[in-house]
């Protein structure tokens, strides 16, 4: 019999295991239909020539067409440079604004804006922000909504104005969350304390980009996130810190996990690879040595930390497992643009909370973990594998088609060049397939990229023959609930 596609002649990954190059897949109808080690053929047949092949990328934190961000990526762009970066599934947010309790209508509006431009390059899924709860939304729209749509998790703040919730909030939403079988998301910084900095900082004077990063200080995080974890285990349900930055905050985090909570950890490529010397200029890699508001570039919350030592910190707790998920919360905003980053620069005044928050990142993620972290030999191909694709996959509920290698599931993958193979090059902006003008990874130097993107059987990404081929043909992901772990005890009949 003759399949789809077969792959053969690489080393396949999964988060537990490498198997033998002698391997065949064979694809058939977008599924993969048998893991063989006899020859099969294929209407189509990729060589991997002896590199990796991995289970497509699963990009879980990720903002598109958002109206906080007019100058970002929408559906079209900000997928298809998920596409060229090697990643097959997206899980963007649809946001409830102010006043609107309906949110089988908000998460609506966010399909209308998937659909629009021709649709996605790649699949992808919902997490629902919330920022105004009432009781009356918490108890009938949102078991509605998790109900229709199959979206198994929230995104919650304990900062900025727009969005901070309070503690109680908080514990009504991750009792709401226990009751209906869905995870949190918790942005957590103390905003009290960036609050007090900022009004200094303001009546000072100082308010160029660099500031961005004295305003938000580890401790916010640190202690934000304890106040979490704290919220998390009285309600003894799933919570996810996102974007985590330092050292002191991920220390809860394994303590939390080492007392058997389900407290799980995410982190981003600008907090392994960054630091807050970019925001100020008078260093490098900023083009223009002229304009002196080119930091604005690198503002994002939590911010870069200070030092090497810092990102140390990070790397020490996505090696040891603290960390359950890397992402890349490409968050963008042009640079060059009234609506974008020079938002924050009013007559030639910069002010820094004026800029508009995030890094553009969802084509880098997953090189760029490679690149320093596979190829150095920092981490194994499988631990790669099992943050960038099969915990995330796990965590939201996608494992039964998503996040692996296995008969059954889906095929996506992603295929990377054998070592060595290309020559290392320095990346440039006009590389990546995002509608952003600036890449804040700019000039690092990378030995390899996803050489094949495949998503249910099509090959939608080929580096060497075209680039993005593949049409917008990513398809809406209902979700299950978490596989990772749950609750401990029964609810605590007082909160029933
Ligand atoms: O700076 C960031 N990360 N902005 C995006 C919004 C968020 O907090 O995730
Ligand atoms: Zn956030
Ligand atoms: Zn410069
Ligand atoms: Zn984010």
């Amino acid at each position: 019999m003759s399949y789809d596609l077969v792959i053969y002649n690489g080393l396949v990954v999964t988060a537990a295991d490498i198997l033998p190059k002698s391997v065949y897949i064979g694809v058939n109808n977008g599924i993969i239909e048998t893991i063989t080690t006899a020859k099969i053929t294929g209407k189509k047949e990729i060589d991997a020539e002896g590199g990796y092949i991995m289970p497509g990328g699963v990009d879980s934190h990720v903002h598109i067409d958002q109206d906080n961000a007019p100058a970002g990526d929408n559906f079209e762009s900000g997928s298809k440079s998920a596409i060229a970066g090697g990643t097959t599934t997206m899980i963007p947010f649809a946001i409830q604004p102010k006043k609107e309790y309906d949110l089988i209508k908000v998460v609506e509006e966010y399909h209308g804006r998937a659909n629009k431009n021709g649709g996605s390059y790649c699949d992808y899924g919902f997490h629902l922000i919330i920022s105004e709860p009432t009781q009356e939304m918490l108890e009938i729209s949102f078991p509605e909504v998790v109900e229709k749509e199959s979206i198994t998790s929230v995104k919650v703040y304990t900062t900025y104005p727009r969005y901070k919730l309070s503690d109680e909030q908080l514990l009504q939403i991750l009792l709401t969350n226990r009751k209906n079988n869905v995870t949190t998301m918790v942005h957590a910084e103390n905003s009290d304390i960036i609050d007090f900095i900022n009004k200094r900082l303001s009546e000072k004077k100082l308010t160029q980009p660099f500031y961005h990063t004295v305003s938000r200080p580890q401790i916010a995080e640190d202690e934000a996130s304890y106040r979490a974890i704290s919220l998390a285990k009285m309600i003894d349900v799933p919570m996810l810190l996102v974007h985590m930055s330092c050292e002191s905050a991920l220390d809860h985090v394994k303590k939390a996990q080492t007392d058997l909570f389900p407290i799980f950890a995410e982190t981003c490529p600008q907090y392994l690879f960054l630091t807050g010397d970019n925001l100020k200029h008078d260093c490098c890699n900023h083009g223009n040595h002229d304009d002196k508001f080119q930091g604005a570039k690198y503002i994002c919350s939590p911010p870069l930390r200070s030092t090497q030592k810092d990102l140390e910190g990070v790397w020490k707790h996505l090696i040891n497992g603290t960390i359950t998920v890397f992402s890349s919360d490409h968050a963008p905003s042009k640079y060059d643009h009234p609506l974008g980053k020079k938002k924050g620069l009013i007559n030639g005044i910069p002010h820094f909370k004026d800029v508009p928050n995030g890094l553009p990142g969802i084509e880098t993620r997953l090189p760029l973990l490679f690149c320093y972290g596979v190829e150095t030999g920092r981490i194994t191909p499988q631990k790669f594998v099992e943050l960038t694709s099969t915990n995330p996959a796990k965590l939201y509920g996608l494992s039964e088609s998503k996040g692996s290698i296995g008969v059954g599931m889906d095929a996506d993958f992603t295929i990377w060049y054998p070592k060595n193979k290309i020559n290392k090059f320095e990346l440039k902006n006009e590389m990546l397939h995002h509608s952003i003008d600036y890449t804040p990874f700019e000039g690092m130097e990378f030995t390899n990229w996803p050489r094949y993107t495949i998503l249910r059987g099509n090959v939608c990404f080929d580096r060497d023959n075209g680039g993005v081929i593949g049409g917008q043909i990513g398809s809406y992901l209902k979700r299950k609930a978490i596989t990772l772990a749950g609750p401990m005890k029964p609810l605590n009949p007082i909160f029933e």
